[in-house]
């Protein structure tokens, strides 16, 4: 019999640094990203003199670099010779006005982090501390639309500032969702005086360089050449931009070429790698996304299968579907599951969110029969996204049952 673990701590003949190639990895150089880290220290310049500044939105979809660019920025900070405090908070972990309260004071005051300490003691304990030598505390917040009580967390935080006499805070949010502002209460939103970066996605020569550079410390020498790691890059391109996505492709692929055992990882590897990859992301968009914004692209899936059987009759190449019908379509699966639908307004809200996040692509038609149309089309596969979401459905009727 073969021993359980030999295999564990085997020499891969692919990999110098597997670590590398990991979506975690804080790459030193960050390509194409001057000008959004030059901004972000622009906007967050009055904070580390002392002053209470503007708070900072910063959008884009996955995979644009804004974690890391935050990160980055971040990190210089904390070697600066500034008042200014900053704490990162992943408000997937942080998840509520009390979680991040709690992140700030275990970052600073760790002393009251460990008591279970009620919202007020933590608030008035940080209160103090910024007041203590008018510091001005950064607050980074990174997916900051998971919040669950945003609109309480941003009204504590900018109604803080009026409380502190001297010193401040301010919010840096970051998200994949532009339009999560809408989701605000007016009050909250009216104390949000902000500034706004946009990160736009990677095209496909820019992925083509930002993998170059991890594949030549992740990879051993030899192991992959240009054409290859181009391909990966114009996959994710045309896709979505989406750094992390090729990212998960590459290393993948190295996986494949390392089971097989040649040391070199080939264009078929790619290929497969892709699908794999794809697979893993729709799964993962698919299950973090809420209720009503599934049910639409469970819509969409069934639409652009039956659609593709038109299309098969009319030769047509691609499957675009009027949103209007989707709407429809989608209504009638909430009835049926006896989930209310939303407003149409409220769809196209979701449809903009989806679209964000590279699950669909959308482009409004010029005049035409139906006058100005937005189409709609799914960028995976629909009968994976269909199967996929079909489990997600399942699993969720167990656990109410
Ligand atoms: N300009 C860049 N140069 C090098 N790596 C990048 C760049 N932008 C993104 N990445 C890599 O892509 C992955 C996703 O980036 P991330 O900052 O998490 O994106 P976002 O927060 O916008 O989803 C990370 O592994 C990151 O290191
Ligand atoms: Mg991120």
């Amino acid at each position: 019999m073969k021993e359980p673990f030999s295999d564990l701590f085997k020499d891969s003949n692919v990999f110098a640094n597997r670590e590398v190639l990991s979506p975690h990895y804080m790459p030193d150089n960050l390509p194409f990203r001057d000008k959004q880290i030059e901004n972000i220290v622009k906007y967050m310049t009055p904070s580390l003199r002392g002053e209470r500044g503007r708070n900072l939105f910063v959008y884009g979809k996955t995979g644009t670099g804004k974690t890391s660019c935050v990160k980055h920025v971040v990190d210089k900070i904390k070697d600066l010779p500034t008042k200014a405090r900053v704490s990162y908070i992943n408000c997937r972990i942080y998840n509520s006005r009390y979680r991040v309260l709690y992140k700030i004071t275990s970052d600073y005051l760790p002393v009251y982090a460990k008591r279970g300490y009620g919202l007020v003691d933590i608030y008035e304990r940080i209160i103090n501390w910024i007041e203590e030598d008018s510091k001005v505390l950064i607050v980074v917040l990174d997916e900051i639309d998971v919040v669950k009580d945003l609109d309480d967390l941003i009204y504590t935080l900018t109604r803080a500032n009026s409380d502190i006499k001297s010193g401040g805070i301010m919010i840096v949010g970051v998200s994949n969702k532009i339009s999560f502002k809408e989701d605000l209460d007016p009050r909250s939103l009216s104390t949000l005086y902000e500034n706004e970066l946009v990160f736009p996605p990677y095209n496909s020569n820019e992925l083509a360089l930002i993998l170059k550079e991890r594949a030549e410390k992740g990879f051993k020498k030899g192991v992959i050449d240009q054409a290859v790691i181009n391909l990966a890059a114009a996959i994710s391109a045309k896709d979505s931009g989406d750094a992390r996505l090729a990212l998960k492709v590459l290393s993948k692929a190295g996986e494949l070429a390392d089971e097989r055992g040649d040391g070199v990882i080939t264009v078929n590897d790619v290929n497969k790698a892709t699908e794999a990859a794809e697979e893993e992301l729709v799964y993962e968009l698919v299950n973090t996304l809420p209720e009503h914004q599934r049910l639409i692209i469970y819509a969409i899936s069934l639409l652009s299968i039956q659609g593709s059987r038109y299309k098969r009759l009319s030769g047509d190449s691609e499957t675009y579907l009027f949103s209007g019908d989707i709407y429809n379509k989608y209504a009638s699966i909430a009835n049926s599951l006896n989930k209310g639908p939303k407003s149409s307004r409220w769809y196209r809200k979701y449809v903009f969110d989806l679209e964000m996040q590279g699950l669909i692509s959308a482009y409004e038609s010029g005049k035409g029969i139906r006058g100005h149309t937005k189409l709609i089309k799914l960028a995976y596969s629909p009968e994976r996204m269909k199967e996929t979401i079909e489990k997600t459905l399942m699993t969720e009727v167990e656990e109410v049952g």
